[in-house]
């Protein structure tokens, strides 16, 4: 497994594991692995038929992390929504991320860094203004993640989730706008 386009991780020298995690896209048959992790290590689901919508509008910015079976270990989707501006009438592409999970045994080992800024980079073909973010306000790990990618809170969603949680809206200005 492992193509020039993919990315391996295994430079920053915290990887233990001699074999390498490889990033890449993500394809049909990788869906039921992504549901795997994402049923594992998140409360939100979804239907299959929604990670199939967003492979098939943003296969850019879907992204997975295999192991070095191929089994995928995390995985990154993003999807584009226009919204209006804040000071304007115009329309802005918001780079949305819908969901970001790495399976607990392969954590902190910059799996979840190297999804964020490879789909970030792949999203801006799509013409992205701005990437923004709903997160858990006590979900620390994901918090410390966005702001170590220069994330800052924009505001707090009252009781976005479903169980009454509040959510922190994070965005970032990519650095060349469209
Ligand atoms: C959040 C999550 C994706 C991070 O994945 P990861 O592969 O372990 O993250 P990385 O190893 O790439 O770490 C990148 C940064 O995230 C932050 N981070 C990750 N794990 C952390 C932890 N346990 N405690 C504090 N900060 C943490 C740190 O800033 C870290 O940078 P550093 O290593 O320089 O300190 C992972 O914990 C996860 O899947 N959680 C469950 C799903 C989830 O909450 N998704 C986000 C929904 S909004």
């Amino acid at each position: 497994m492992g193509t020039e386009k993919d990315t391996q991780i295994n430079s920053s020298g915290n990887f233990k594991d001699t074999n390498p995690i490889v990033v890449r896209k993500c394809t049909l048959e990788d869906l039921e692995g992504v549901i795997e992790v994402n049923e594992r290590e998140l409360p939100e689901d979804y239907p299959y038929f929604f990670y199939k919508s967003i492979l098939d509008h943003y296969p850019e910015s879907f992204l997975v992390a295999c192991n070095s079976n191929g089994k995928i270990i995390g995985y990154i989707m993003w999807r584009v929504e226009r919204t209006p501006a804040i000071t304007s009438l115009k329309l802005k592409n918001n780079g949305h991320l819908v969901s970001i999970a790495v399976s607990k045994n392969y954590r902190q080992l910059g799996v979840a860094s190297t999804l964020l800024s490879h789909s970030m980079k792949k999203i801006q073909k799509y013409k992205v203004d701005e990437f923004v973010l709903e997160v858990r306000i006590t979900n620390y790990e994901a918090i410390n993640l966005y702001k170590k990618h220069n994330y800052h809170t924009h505001s707090i969603k009252e009781k976005y989730y479903r169980d009454g949680e509040n959510a922190y809206y994070m965005i970032l200005k990519p650095k060349i706008s469209n």
